[in-house]
């Protein structure tokens, strides 16, 4: 057993800071996009053995989520109405300057005590960055242009005398005051990022600190995270990995299969098929096609980060065994979104995680 799976499995949720819930479909949800029921819902995540947040950034309105809370800001409420959640920021670059993004989380992590981390998204909605007026490039350029972005944020945390010149930015003696909080293990705020494609998985392996996988079959998260390990060892780094789970826990096997059926048969489809269309933009753009959502059938795409392919979906008992399937793969950190997030996540720190432990307790044993 390497180290880090001797580690207990961490878990984080998505914020629900957009409109519509994490599925595209009409079916009842209870989850609510607003503060108060976020302030609530970040309270209860971090008492049930969640160790991280992460918020949603999206500008306009697709495939249904017609109102969005902005992401930054968003996170910073959060960190400030919990204790020990750690809120990850997502932000676009292109659309942040780097040295002001880096600016931001080193006030957020000084008010928070360390407790703030950013997720790197490089884009697949291509509306977003041409009716704000900014360009829109092609993917392999995108990625590059956040590998410079994850550079120079690291650069300038970490260095009083920052120096940084790239293609898309440059940076000249700069000194951060304050940096962000430095402690042990953590020398910067943690830097995630999402996408599948061969030109995310160089960026993870070079440059960030966590990879997140979309939802996937434990075989399949097991080849992009030995494609990751692959690039990052040739840098001398280590990189750890998340995967996204839409978890649907019931009593029964059936109960929790009811579920699920009903929100792909009461999937909005016109909005399902408009995400299924922008999202060409993603890895299927490039040569390889080995981005987000290239294989997704209509059925995945109704949690729009292939949630349902993680398949969490049944007992307590059975979503636990497969989530030490995914940790013996070499996952680190499930990222789970809920129908009803309030009660679901109730649920799960209370009939879910307790197995998770007792598996990896008995793991333990069987290797020492
Ligand atoms: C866990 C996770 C979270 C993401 N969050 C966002 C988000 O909040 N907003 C967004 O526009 N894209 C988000 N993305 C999309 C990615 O940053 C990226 O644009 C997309 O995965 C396409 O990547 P690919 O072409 O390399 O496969 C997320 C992806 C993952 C896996």
């Amino acid at each position: 057993m390497n180290a880090s799976a001797s580690e207990p499995l961490k878990f984080a949720y998505w914020v629900p800071n957009v409109s519509g819930g994490l599925v595209v479909s009409k079916i009842e949800q209870r989850t609510d996009w607003g503060y108060d029921y976020n302030k609530r819902l970040a309270r209860l995540a971090e008492d049930n053995g969640f160790e991280y947040a992460l918020s949603q950034v999206r500008y306009i309105a697709s495939y249904g989520a017609a109102y969005q809370h902005e992401s930054t800001s968003f996170s910073l409420a959060l960190l400030l109405a919990t204790e020990r959640l750690k809120v990850i920021a997502a932000i676009h670059p292109g659309l942040w300057h780097p040295g002001v993004l880096a600016k931001w989380v080193a006030t957020a992590d000084q008010l928070s005590g360390g407790r703030a981390a950013v997720n790197v998204v490089s884009g697949w909605f291509k509306d977003e960055f041409t009716k704000l007026g900014e360009p829109w490039l092609e993917h392999g350029e995108r990625y590059r242009r956040s590998e410079e972005f994850i550079r120079y944020v690291k650069e300038i945390w970490t260095s009083e005398h920052a120096e940084f010149s790239g293609d898309f930015y440059r940076l000249h003696d700069f000194d951060l005051k304050p940096k962000p909080v430095a402690g042990e293990g953590r020398a910067h705020p943690e830097v995630f990022q999402g996408g599948n494609s061969i030109d995310a998985r160089g960026m993870a392996g070079r440059v960030s600190d966590w990879y997140f996988a979309n939802g996937n079959s434990p075989e399949g998260v097991e080849a992009q995270i030995r494609d990751v390990r692959e690039v990052a060892q040739v840098h001398g780094r280590t990189v750890r990995f998340g995967v996204n789970g839409f978890l649907i826990a019931r009593d029964t096997e059936a109960e929790a299969r009811e579920v699920l059926r009903e929100i792909i048969d009461k999937a909005d489809r016109e909005a399902v098929a408009g995400f299924g269309a922008a999202v060409k933009q993603a890895g299927q753009s490039t040569g390889d096609k080995t981005g987000m959502w290239q294989d997704s059938e209509f059925a995945d795409l109704v949690q729009y980060n292939d949630g349902f392919r993680t398949g969490l979906i049944g007992t307590p008992e059975q979503i636990a065994h497969r989530i030490i399937e995914y940790k013996r793969r070499g996952v680190n950190l499930l990222l789970l979104g809920f129908l009803h997030y309030l009660e679901d996540v109730a649920y799960f720190g209370e009939h879910v995680l307790p197995i998770v432990r007792e598996l990896e307790a008995a793991e333990r044993e069987k290797v020492s």
